[in-house]
């Protein structure tokens, strides 16, 4: 079979990395993927939301499994786009279609779904520029520190955590009337704060049945200690020590199975990832937000403790069989850890060598923004590169991660050497 990954981070080039290994897959493509997923698959220069591209990309190569990574098409309804074309409707789109990706993309409408359902989450309210007095009086009623929260995609920027009220008063109208993250804050849902730690769970579902993958934490301030700004994740590890069995059968029932239940019951068609942010609080968890997606850099530490043909997954998920499917996961610990480029999360240099790869041993660098320029692997983005081992506890492989780290080189490379810290 012919296979096609969307994206071309980290998260894409562990995708790829984990189906060129299942027999059924004959020719593996990305589009536009990295330096990493050149060296196993064939890169085409097609955007993720370029879907007449990604069309002729499918019926010229004879496609028949398409795997979505980011947010952004799945949002935009490419998985839609596939249904509705005669040429194109039998390809199994692994991705929900545009009316559940909306868990993603709305935070209001997250959080009407987690009422609707009884799932466990943080008392809200949600506002508009008309209702911006009621806004404040909503903010008078909660005690600090105060969470604001732009409705739509703001690339992970979207989130305020604020103590004092008349900044939280003043950042609200930034957010309503001046557009502080332009359309996406055009709408703005205030939430309860929840003190805890948080963790992620993925649950794989074909619209009746769901898998629970491997749990992960990740890691998404830029400075150690949990300090500094917000990034896309700066490392993760799996599994969390303290998602103990007890907990996570709390997670299945109050969390998992209702809302599996309700994309049934609300009509929303679901076959993917659900990612489901948690948060635990005292011994109970959570809901702090949904992804309809993997994680990055979960992604680099989740598959790889999958051990089953992940084609075989993708199939039974595209054929609503993913009953017949038994997870089978290594009960070695894995860990990962992004080098990023000087300056990230703010201004960055691109387009510097990346040296050392070749000599990495015992671990595996995912390509996240790195591309091949005139033969040289070079500088692509903020995220660079996840560097994952594997364990017998996590402390093991962490280990692993930074003495391979240490073989690789590029100008102001960067990287949190506290991973797993909290733990
Ligand atoms: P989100 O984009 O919804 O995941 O929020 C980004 C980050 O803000 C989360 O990973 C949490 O660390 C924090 N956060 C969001 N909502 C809450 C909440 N209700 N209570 C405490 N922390 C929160
Ligand atoms: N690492 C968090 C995310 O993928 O959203």
């Amino acid at each position: 079979m012919n296979i096609l990954v969307l994206g071309s981070g980290g998260r894409e080039h562990t995708f790829a990395w984990k189906l060129v290994q299942s027999e059924k897959c004959n020719n593996l493509f990305v589009a536009p993927g990295n330096s990493g997923t050149a060296e196993i698959a064939k890169n085409v220069p097609v955007g993720v939301n370029d879907f007449e591209g990604i069309k002729e990309v499918v019926l010229n190569n004879n496609i028949s499994m398409v795997v979505v990574g980011p947010e952004d098409p799945l949002v935009n309804g490419i998985h839609d786009f596939f249904l509705n074309d005669d040429a194109l409707k039998s390809v199994n789109v692994i991705g929900p279609q545009r009316a559940a990706a909306e868990l993603e993309g709305s935070k209001e409408f997250a959080k009407e779904f987690l009422d609707r359902h009884n799932i466990p989450t943080a008392a809200y309210g949600s506002f508009t520029k008309d209702s911006l007095e009621k806004g404040y009086a909503f903010l008078e009623t909660m005690k600090p520190p105060y969470v604001l929260k732009a409705d739509g995609l703001a690339a992970g920027k979207g989130v305020l955590i604020i103590d004092d009220i008349n900044e939280a008063k003043s950042e609200l109208k930034n957010m309503l009337v001046d557009s502080k993250f332009g359309e996406a804050s055009t709408k703005v849902v205030i939430e309860e704060f929840l003190s805890g730690i948080e963790l992620s769970c993925f649950v794989l579902t074909d619209e009746e049945n769901y898998k629970i993958l491997p749990t992960a934490k990740d890691y998404k301030r830029i400075g150690e200690g949990d300090t500094g700004l917000n990034t896309g994740g700066m490392g993760a590890i799996s599994p969390v020590p303290f998602a103990n069995e007890e907990f996570m059968q709390k997670v299945e029932d109050r969390i998992v199975k209702p809302t599996i239940k309700g994309l049934k019951k609300d009509n929303l068609p679901y076959k993917g990832f659900v990612f489901i942010g948690l948060i635990k609080v005292g011994d109970d968890p959570f809901v702090i937000e949904y992804n309809v997606r993997m994680g990055d850099p979960e992604t680099e530490v989740v598959l790889p403790r999958v051990q089953n043909d992940l084609v075989e997954i993708f199939q039974a998920m595209g054929n609503q069989r993913l009953n017949e499917i038994e997870l089978k996961i290594t009960p070695q610990a894995a860990t990962t850890v992004m080098m990023v480029s000087g300056g990230y999360p703010e201004a960055y240099e691109k387009g510097k060598e990346i040296i050392g790869v070749e000599t990495v041993e015992g671990s595996i660098p995912f390509h996240a923004g790195a591309q091949i320029q005139n033969g040289k692997v070079v500088t692509s983005g903020g995220r660079v590169m996840a560097m994952t081992s594997y364990g017998e506890t996590y402390q093991e492989a962490i280990k692993k991660s930074y003495q391979n780290i240490e073989k690789v080189k590029f100008d102001k490379m960067y990287y949190r050497k506290d991973i797993g810290f909290d733990l």
